[in-house]
């Protein structure tokens, strides 16, 4: 390889998980697999300028000033995926960052920023190594971002998404892979997500300790299978259109990453009181008016508000506008609608 100067620059979406990835074992290999929802407009906007003659350093610009030891993370990073990009401890590298979405919004930014570092790191292999293909070099910019955070390597593709060996054709759990397009029913093609942002304060554990938890967790072992044995209805409900049992199975999902939490020594409650509100608003709704509103739950308060857009959008939307939004600091909602 030959190195030089180069600037780089790539966008990269979060993402939503279905089915929970919540443990793993060393070199981030998850303890079962996962599925997500990737969020088309909450995006890392990334910028790499790298130049060659300079040491090795990193230095981060981040336009909302959150991350102080950011740099100091992605320099960590960059010694543990040396082994895959030979070249990446020469040079200096300035890298500004920015999100699309508000910080406060529990929005996985790290799923995002580890996936916009990661494609912009590919580009720079690319100049450097020479041209993959694009499938390959998808590939790799989703094992790198997994480097940096398991959930990251989701965000590399559009749509439904499946991380860690499971019944999907392509799993894997070194990458992520898109989830077969023609077993996938056209009403989960087309969703709704609003995230009510309940609670603007930081969580209260981050995902490394979260992950971490499970190892001494007594219902671990159960959790990991059960996350595989719901890859058998989620599988057949993906393609039949089913969506009574899309709706049971995901808000199982996110009560038990909670439960989990709860269930750990020492113990966590992520939800506040606005979670619990919402929750039980939406269980009402369904009740009384059999309309298709549910919800997904993140490692923190916020509330993932998912519907389709089969026709009964716009009485869902009243709901949330007149209901919903009440529970919220300052009235906030990120919208989304994943489309693919
Ligand atoms: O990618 P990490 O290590 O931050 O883990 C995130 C795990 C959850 O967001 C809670 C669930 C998931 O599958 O995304």
């Amino acid at each position: 390889f030959t190195i030089s100067n180069q600037t780089v620059s790539e966008s990269c979406p979060s993402n939503i998980a279905l089915i929970k990835y919540w443990g793993k074992y060393d070199n981030q290999i998850p303890a079962n697999p996962s599925i997500s929802y990737t969020l088309n407009h909450c995006k890392t906007n990334t910028t790499i300028e790298f130049l060659a003659e300079e040491p090795f350093s990193v230095q981060t610009f981040l336009a909302e000033n959150e991350e102080v030891k950011f740099a100091e993370k992605i320099e960590k990073y960059f010694n543990t995926i040396e082994q895959y990009l030979p070249w990446i401890l020469q040079g200096k590298y300035i890298i500004r960052t920015e999100n699309t979405f508000p910080h406060s919004s529990g929005i996985a930014s790290s799923a995002s920023g580890f996936g916009a570092i990661a494609k912009c790191l590919m580009k720079l292999d690319e100049a450097f190594s020479g041209q993959i293909s694009e499938e390959d070099s998808l590939r790799k910019a989703s094992f790198l971002a997994r480097l940096g955070s398991g959930s990251a390597c989701r965000s590399l593709y559009n749509g439904l998404v499946v991380w860690g060996e499971s019944q999907v054709r392509g799993s894997s759990d070194l990458f992520a892979a898109k989830y077969p397009d023609d077993e996938i029913h056209d009403i989960f093609k087309d969703f709704n997500d609003w995230v009510l942002l309940i609670h603007e304060g930081q969580k209260n554990v981050s995902s490394t300790v979260g992950h971490g938890l499970m190892n001494t967790n007594p219902y671990a072992d159960r959790r990991f299978q059960e996350a595989r044995e719901n890859f058998g209805p989620m599988k057949e409900i993906l393609a039949s259109g089913d969506l009574q049992s899309f709706i049971k199975l995901v808000e199982h999902e996110a009560l038990t990453l909670h439960a989990m939490m709860m269930m750990s020594d020492p113990a966590f409650i992520l939800m506040k009181t606005g979670t619990l509100e919402v929750i039980n608003k939406i269980w009402d709704f369904r009740r009384q008016t059999g309309l298709p509103l549910f919800f997904t739950l993140d490692a923190g308060a916020n509330v993932h508000l998912l519907f389709p857009n089969d026709g009964s959008e716009e009485n869902i939307k009243a709901f949330i506008e007149t209901e919903l939004l009440q529970h919220t600091q300052n009235n906030g909602v990120v919208k989304d609608v994943m489309k693919f």
